[in-house]
């Protein structure tokens, strides 16, 4: 069985000994899926997968799945080549601020995997924060606002009410589809969500789409959301990768947040990124 290694306080696990290729095992597959419920984001390093490979993976975490809004590989439609150029200096990046994906689905991703293929030299790291330690570690006053509250979501960025301005998007080697009124749909979850296998509590508001809580106005909801992401992207609470070629990381979309960092200009960075689907959070 592979070795588990914590890398943090709070979050994060290097799994060592296996290769990812060679699935065939149950007990292999049931031991991921228990490290990834312990820890929400998992490292192996030093593998060679191919895009079949990957979704081979991504499969044993739930139903391989394909992200709205973002144009996939032509060649595979489960799979998003995340890159940046190296000519690509403006503007921002893909996943460059403090987010989870997609929450404003009716069914947001559980899960992603990245498989590193080209990493600049220097920067383009990724940073994991836990939410289970975000809600855990919240001051009480705050805790008791959020029990039993839910938040409200909104694709922004994709949408026509908030859309972003042209300068501030992320540079156009990843195409995604902007102005669709579909997105300006209101979604609710429940701000803080337990996890169905461990029990875990963490909480689920999202600084790019959150836009307020049931019952309050945005103005209303700002003060309490402000202070609650302050908190709950606190540098004690996360884990930061420094990628190298070959790295696969796997993470729990719903009880982490995370934040793609953008100092690498002038060199490319291409990750496959891969999704998988379960139920929705509760
Ligand atoms: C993302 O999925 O948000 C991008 C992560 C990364 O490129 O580091």
């Amino acid at each position: 069985m592979p070795d588990v290694t914590q890398l943090t306080g709070y979050i994060g696990a290097e799994i060592s000994g296996v290769d990812l290729r060679a699935l065939d095992d149950p007990d292999l597959r049931a031991a991921l899926r228990s490290a990834l419920s312990a820890h929400h984001v998992l490292l192996i390093r030093d593998q060679d997968l191919g895009l079949d490979d990957q979704k081979r993976l991504t499969e044993v975490f739930g139903d391989l799945m394909q992200l709205p809004y973002v144009a996939p590989m032509a060649e595979d439609p489960a799979v998003i080549a995340v890159l940046k150029e190296a000519h690509e200096d403006s503007g921002g990046v893909f996943g460059g601020e403090w987010h989870s994906d997609f929450s404003f689905l009716d069914t947001p991703p559980a899960g992603s995997v990245l498989n590193a293929a080209e990493i600049p030299p220097v920067g383009g790291d990724t940073v994991w924060s836990s939410q289970k330690a975000a809600f855990e570690t919240l001051p009480e006053h705050l805790k008791s606002f959020l029990d039993g509250r839910k938040a409200v979501h909104v694709g922004k960025p994709y949408g026509v009410r908030f859309a972003p301005a042209a300068k501030t998007r992320a540079n156009s080697s990843i195409r995604m589809t902007r102005g669709d009124p579909e997105a300006d749909r209101e979604v609710l979850h429940p701000a803080v969500i337990t996890d169905p296998e461990t029990g875990a509590r963490a909480l689920f508001l999202n600084p790019i789409y959150t836009t307020r809580f049931e019952g309050l106005t945005e103005e209303e909801s700002r003060p309490f959301l402000e202070q609650i992401y302050k908190h709950a992207t606190r540098p004690d609470f996360s884990m930061r990768l420094k990628w190298r070629r070959g790295d696969v990381v796997i993470w729990d979309n719903r009880m982490t947040l995370h934040y793609a960092t953008n100092d690498y200009a002038g060199s490319r960075r291409l990750l496959y990124r891969t999704t998988f689907r379960r139920a929705p959070p509760a």
